[in-house]
């Protein structure tokens, strides 16, 4: 009998944590005891797994005292506060939420680009921001092939990753103003109005006149290839879709490759798949993301203002491939890998 573990989501209630129970159903992830972890708010709620129904239940310190394994993902208070209590009771944390990402003690991984880094755990495990884990898919046979100098990357980023009650606040938005032009909107989770607009502020600004968003995706790119001499600047922006990420991004590489090199690096590597065919009017958009494991990559083209560089659009689900997903296929990395 292959060994099955106690698995435990902390969040699942929210977006990404039901996506992950969606993806550990799916993939027929070897559960035994499964617990469905969120606030006081929704304990009692139902979540319904593997043709089982089990009950939300309030998170504390005690919850993960039989878990091994633990996918997080209730805020980076929260895996603040839960995630060193879970790991000193021997579960293993694979953390969403932006708390550990950079800690030098914790790996942050996306299986298919740097699955080594696993090795060096201790306990605790960070997932990417979810408009970095699609990136770094599409840039790592790239990097591999012919080094990265600089990207300047602009990112076109769907409400559900800013939670469930960002999506809801689109719609809420989005059906007062059909019925209403000159309905009164006030902004509440996303920082203008979302409905029929778009917004250049994905979490708060930093000192440099960057938000926090870019500098996840600028500083965890860094970590995750392991190259802190790449040049990265970004631009990211909320736009008025439910679920999926689009991001153009600009490559300057150390040596110069053809879009066709490009195209065979691409089609080859796990995850990725290129959809492009401008003669066909054919690229990804976020609706085909939607529920996909792929990462989706098009309108891949020559840069023709600079040496050396290629121009591509990446679309991934950011719930799904972005977090759940990942995080997902990090345990499954970690059970190979006899990590766990
Ligand atoms: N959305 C994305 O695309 C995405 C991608 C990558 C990473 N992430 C990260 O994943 C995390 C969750 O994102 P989300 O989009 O799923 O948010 P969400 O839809 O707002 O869900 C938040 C979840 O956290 C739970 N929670 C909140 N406060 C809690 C507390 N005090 N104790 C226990 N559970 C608590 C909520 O439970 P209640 O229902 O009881 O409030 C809910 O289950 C965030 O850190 C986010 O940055 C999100």
């Amino acid at each position: 009998m292959p060994k099955k573990y106690n698995v435990c989501v902390l969040g699942a209630t929210g977006m990404v944590g039901r996506e992950m129970i969606k993806v550990l159903e799916q993939r027929n992830f070897p559960v035994d005891k499964f617990l469905p972890l969120a606030s006081e708010r929704t304990a009692g709620q139902k979540v319904t797994f593997q043709n089982k129904e089990y009950t939300v239940k309030e998170a504390t310190s005690e919850s993960f005292e039989e878990m091994q394994i633990g996918l997080f993902s209730a805020g980076a208070k929260i895996s603040a506060k839960f995630a060193p209590e879970a790991a000193k009771r021997k579960c293993i944390v694979i953390d969403n939420t932006s708390h550990f990402r950079m800690d030098p003690k914790v790996p942050l991984v996306v299986p298919e680009v740097n699955p080594e880094a696993l090795k060096t755990h201790k306990g605790i495990i960070a997932n990417p921001n979810c408009s970095t884990a699609q990136m770094v898919l599409a840039l790592k046979p790239i990097y591999d092939a012919v080094g990265i100098e600089r990207l300047v990357i602009s990112t076109y980023q769907s409400t559900s990753g800013w939670g469930k009650e960002a999506i809801a606040e689109m719609y809420e938005q989005t059906k007062a103003l059909l019925e209403n032009p000159k309905a009164k909107i006030v902004p509440k989770y996303i920082f203008k109005q979302i409905a029929f607009n778009v917004v250049p502020q994905i979490d708060s600004f930093v000192d440099n006149g960057y938000t926090k968003e870019e500098m996840k995706m600028i500083n965890e790119t860094r970590k995750i290839l392991g190259d802190e001499d790449i040049q990265i600047t970004a631009t990211c922006v909320r736009v008025p879709v439910a679920i999926g990420h689009a991001e153009s991004v600009n490559i300057k590489t150390k040596k110069k490759i053809s879009v066709e090199a490009v195209r065979k690096l691409l089609a080859t590597f796990p995850t990725v798949k290129i959809v492009d065919d401008p003669s066909m009017g054919e690229y990804p958009t976020p609706i085909d993301c939607v529920g996909i494991d792929d990462t989706l990559v098009g309108r891949i083209r020559e840069d023709i203002s600079q040496k050396n560089g290629i121009e591509m659009w990446i679309v991934s689900d950011n719930l799904r491939r972005g977090a759940a997903l990942n995080a997902v296929l990090i345990a499954e990395k970690m059970i190979e890998d006899s990590l766990v």
